[in-house]
């Protein structure tokens, strides 16, 4: 991507909705935001999140995740994973997790996003609109992610099949302010509880 890109539009003029954030929060019943997923492949993002996802649309609220892997199939299916990628990977889902937040969703997004300026570049896009931030760091040791291997690409990794592989041959910076963290000894249904109450106590959803 060309450093340029994010400032190639010119004469562009942006339009207020009719719809106000505090009209779309009472008619929603839920604030929108973002909770951001964090931690190595393998880790558990995914599988929180649609759970939490699950649970959420059960108890009646509106929310949506966004997947690294499913992100990749289209949206971002031109991007690779050298630093720059990634840094564009995390910067498009990041603004695109920000317009479902304005929207009114409660948005799920699960990447790795390896490193602390992308994650923090996406914690400025939304507190910059008064967007709620939720990053949420799934710590889950390489050790055990790796002997998971869901999809066995620790192996082709250490057989040097995949170049820059998060953990292997590519740093993951551990969060340093996330206001989760998802210890490896949690279930999934007390990780989800976890992450429901913090909503709730934080006045995001009402039950
Ligand atoms: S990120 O680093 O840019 O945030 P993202 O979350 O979108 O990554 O995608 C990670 C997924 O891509 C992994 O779960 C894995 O299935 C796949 N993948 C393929 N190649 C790599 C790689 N080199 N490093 C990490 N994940 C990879």
């Amino acid at each position: 991507m060309s450093d340029e890109s994010e400032h190639t539009s010119t004469n562009i003029v942006w339009h207020e909705s009719r719809v106000s954030r505090s009209f779309r929060h009472q008619t929603f019943g839920q604030h929108g935001c973002t909770l951001w997923f964090t931690g190595l492949s393998g880790s558990g993002k995914s599988t929180l999140a649609f759970t939490l996802e699950h649970k959420l649309i059960a108890a009646g609220f509106k929310s949506y995740v966004l997947d690294g892997d499913n992100i990749r199939h289209g949206l971002n299916n031109n991007l690779g994973f050298s630093d720059s990628d990634r840094e564009e990977n995390i910067r498009r889902v990041g603004e695109v997790s920000k317009l479902f937040a304005d929207a009114g969703l409660i948005v799920l997004s699960s990447f790795i996003s390896p490193f602390r300026k992308d994650r923090q570049l996406v914690r400025k896009i939304h507190e910059d609109d008064e967007l709620n931030f939720i990053e949420i760091y799934i710590d889950t040791p390489l050790a055990i992610c790796e002997e998971r291997d869901p999809k066995e690409l620790y192996a082709k990794a250490r057989r040097g099949e995949i170049p820059n592989f998060t953990g292997i041959s590519s740093p993951y910076e551990v969060p340093d302010n996330a206001e989760i963290i998802i210890p490896v000894t949690n279930t999934r249904e007390q990780s989800a509880a976890q992450m429901f109450d913090y909503l709730e106590q934080h006045e995001i959803i009402s039950i």
